[in-house]
């Protein structure tokens, strides 16, 4: 017998303009190491200028949602060429903030403060090892939508959609504490690259068949 469908059962899509306001909620609601970030900083938008609103204004055909009953549970972001990303970040998305967030131009501080520090330094994305793994990603689910299969579903859509780029590879960093994702991560095949400051880097190749995940 054939099991239908959950009625509203949660399906990936797409990322639309009128999505924009759901992804930055998703990034603080999540971005404590996969914890509620939002009692971090004063700017509820800053986390989301720097791990989401990049991707949505330069590579938004490499964002997608996951939908639950008409409501945005959780989404992927991604970029296929980081070196390209990082030069237009400097010179199409930083200068949307340079009123509303200029640089420090001191040692930063608080939790904003580091926040603001990250979002004006693009360069930490180029990876040792673009040349294997030129694509990054980012990946952010409430808590209601996880644990169900969602997070492998979301990156297998963002692969496909890397694959078709011509991309060979994906790299992410996870914070060291976010144990849970780390875990994730080498469930679905990601290998570690290396460690600094910021956390473990991890990378997967991206196969043209015979892969479970992708
Ligand atoms: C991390 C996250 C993306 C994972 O997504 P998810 O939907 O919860 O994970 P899934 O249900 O798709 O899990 C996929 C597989 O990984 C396994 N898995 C998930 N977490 C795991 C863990 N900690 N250890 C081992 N396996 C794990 C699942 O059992 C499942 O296995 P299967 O496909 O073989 O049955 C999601 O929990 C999340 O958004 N967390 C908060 C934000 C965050 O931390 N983002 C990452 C920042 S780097």
């Amino acid at each position: 017998m054939t099991q239908r469908p959950r009625e509203n059962m949660a399906s990936i899509r797409a990322y639309q303009p009128q999505d924009r306001s759901a992804v930055y909620d998703i990034c603080v609601r999540t971005g404590n190491a996969g914890a509620d970030a939002r009692h971090l900083t004063s700017d509820p938008d800053l986390r989301g200028h720097v791990y989401v609103g990049p991707y949505l204004h330069l590579c938004a055909g490499l964002a997608f949602v996951l939908e639950d009953a008409g409501e945005v549970v959780g989404y992927v972001v991604g970029a296929d060429d980081t070196a390209t990303f990082v030069a237009r970040y400097r010179t199409s998305w930083l200068p949307r903030l340079a009123a509303s967030h200029p640089p420090l131009g001191r040692s930063s501080l608080t939790p904003d403060e580091c926040l603001l520090d990250v979002l004006h330094r693009p360069e930490r994305l180029l990876s040792p090892y673009l040349a294997e793994y030129p694509s990054h990603l980012h990946i952010n689910l409430l808590p209601q939508a996880q644990g169900q299969g969602h997070g492998r579903a979301l990156i297998t859509e963002l692969c496909h959609a890397l694959r078709a780029c011509g991309s060979r590879g994906v790299h992410l960093g996870v914070a060291y504490r976010n144990t849970r994702a780390r875990g994730f991560y080498a469930h679905i095949g990601f290998h570690e690259l290396y460690r600094d400051a910021e956390g473990v880097h991890l990378g997967r190749r991206i196969l043209v068949q015979g892969d479970r995940g992708l």
